[in-house]
């Protein structure tokens, strides 16, 4: 594998078709400053994400993990001015952050930043009778992503696109023996998404400036 060159070209396509703004490069850098992990998606994962966005024609988002809010603002940006995301993250900390972030981007009309774990904020969203979301990215802890994933259909309509990350794991997936518990999450969720009739799914493994790993991509049917 050749990462190097994987991560030059992920910065050509982001230079060329994903720039930062202002914005976005003081969010990747309020990370740093909070001591916080450098774990968001990349410029060109969060430009994939607004292509979603729009191609679904997307107004009403949830994405399960925060942190500083840097796909939350690249998802927010293509939505109508009239859209919502709501974004669940526990760490208050990362809570934090992320709230300054989305009051420097001009974005908190737009987000709805839920504090709680994504379980129980599913639980609620799901007893309350929220409307159905367009649109899903599930982006939080990897051992519950099946549980995630479940919850999130019932949120969902014959259309919603749900997303999640991280499920190839720099190909550890394909270790059956492996004894890490986010490995064992994916895996997991990787076999339900395959025995799941109420979706039509694939999973687009990724390369670039962050490790080699994977996205689920799910439409409901
Ligand atoms: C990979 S980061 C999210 C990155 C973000 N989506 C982005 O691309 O900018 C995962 C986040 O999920 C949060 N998280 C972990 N477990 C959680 C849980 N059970 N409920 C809510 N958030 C959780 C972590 O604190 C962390 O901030």
């Amino acid at each position: 594998m050749n990462q190097q060159l994987f991560e030059k070209v992920d910065r050509y396509i982001g230079n060329l078709l994903a720039p930062e703004d202002p914005i976005l490069q003081e969010v990747i850098q309020s990370l740093d400053d909070a001591s916080m992990p450098q774990i968001s998606v990349t410029p060109t994962q969060g430009k994939f994400l607004q292509l979603m966005l729009l191609t679904s024609k997307s107004k009403r988002v949830l994405e399960l993990g925060t942190l500083g809010a840097y796909s939350t603002i690249w998802m927010a940006r293509a939505i109508p001015a009239d859209g919502k995301v709501i974004t669940v993250e526990f760490d208050p900390h990362h809570l934090r952050v992320a709230r300054q972030n989305i009051e420097k981007a001009g974005l908190s009309d737009k987000i709805d930043l839920r504090g709680g774990k994504a379980i129980d904020v599913l639980n609620e969203l799901i007893s309350k009778g929220e409307e159905t979301f367009d649109f899903i990215f599930i982006d939080a802890d990897k051992p519950p992503y099946t549980e995630y994933f479940e919850l999130a259909l019932q949120l969902s309509h014959p259309g919603t696109i749900i997303i999640c990350d991280n499920v190839i794991r720099e190909g550890k997936v394909l270790d059956e023996n492996t004894t890490d518990e986010r490995v064992k999450g994916v895996q997991r969720f990787n076999q339900t998404l395959a025995n799941n009739p109420k979706v039509t799914a694939t999973i687009m493994q990724t390369v670039g400036e962050k490790e080699y790993d994977g996205m689920a991509i799910a439409i409901v049917n």
